[in-house]
């Protein structure tokens, strides 16, 4: 019953967000607000700033914020690293992620599910009870349909595509994070696989969650509908809208977006030109 709320909604609140890598900007204003319960669709064409984003709100070091800031519940986390942030409740699903040989799945969920839910846990104190552990992990693994084996392997090492994605899935059930922020989870997985990662996403979400799901497709979303769809361009959010909108999308591409903010798609020029021409140095 919303009167017997007390709390007021958690929210996360991006402003005027401008952010560059090696001083290139890529970012250059970007405005969202993500209260827990919502689901946000980011869609936008490839090198429009989507993963940019998504770091930067997860605090990646690489990207320097120039301008605007990112707020959780009124606190400015820009300050924070990417630890503090995750403590703080928010977690990112990478677009790609990244293995870590010699360090067994079971073991970093053990350690990351710890240190998110005792975020004072001083480093070398108690984790989790393995039995507790061991069973609640077993628990999501089935739900998510996962062979047991997976949590003896290294974390992402020699992964598929589509194990990763789930590997990703798989820390959002153990973490259960107030603000989740999943990078392409449906790229590379099959069509039962995204199936079965929109419904699971919707079961982790529930209503306690803000999610922003970065997407070139509307498969992800089947479960999880959602309450705005907002487009990059640019490195600007150039259209915010309903569930509509991440349908037009993605049936009909992104020219009709290109069309109604020609700045912003000159602007998309410039970057996919100066993008080139670093790609020839390094090729
Ligand atoms: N570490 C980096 N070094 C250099 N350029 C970068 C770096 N990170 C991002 N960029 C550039 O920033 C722009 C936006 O990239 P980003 O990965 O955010 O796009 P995206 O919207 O996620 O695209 P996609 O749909 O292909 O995943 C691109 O031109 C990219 O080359
Ligand atoms: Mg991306």
């Amino acid at each position: 019953m919303a009167a017997a709320r007390k709390k007021m909604t958690e929210m996360l609140e991006i402003k005027n967000l401008q952010v560059a890598v090696e001083s290139k900007p890529i970012l250059t204003g970007v405005d969202m607000t993500i209260r827990r319960g919502e689901v946000h669709a980011l869609m936008g064409p490839n090198g429009s700033g989507k993963s940019t984003l998504a770091g930067v709100i997860m605090g990646h070091p690489n990207y320097e914020v120039t301008e605007g800031t990112i707020e959780l519940n009124g606190q400015n986390i820009l300050e924070w690293d990417a630890t503090e942030r995750a403590r703080a409740g928010i977690f990112m699903a990478f677009q790609r992620p990244m293995a870590i040989p010699g360090v067994k799945m079971a073991d970093f969920l053990r350690h990351a599910a710890t240190n998110v839910r005792n975020p004072n846990r001083k480093e070398g104190e108690q984790l989790i009870p393995m039995r507790e552990f061991r069973k609640e992990l077993r628990d999501k693994m089935t739900q998510l349909r996962m062979d047991e084996e997976f949590a003896r392997r290294y974390v992402n090492d020699g992964f598929s595509g589509g194990e990763m994605k789930r590997a990703e899935i798989l820390q959002l059930a153990m973490l259960r994070p107030k603000f989740a922020i999943l990078d392409e989870t449906d790229s590379g997985l099959d069509v039962d696989a995204v199936k079965l990662a929109s419904q699971s996403i919707a079961e982790i979400g529930g209503a306690d969650m803000g999610i922003l799901i970065i997407t070139h497709h509307d498969r992800l979303l089947e479960h999880n509908t959602p309450d705005f769809t907002h487009v990059m361009l640019g490195g600007r959010i150039v259209e915010t809208g309903g569930v509509e909108l991440a349908r037009e999308l993605y049936t009909e591409g992104y020219d009709k977006v290109r069309a109604r903010h020609p700045e912003d798609a000159a602007i998309e020029r410039e970057m996919a030109a100066a993008d080139k021409k670093t790609v020839s140095v390094v090729a």
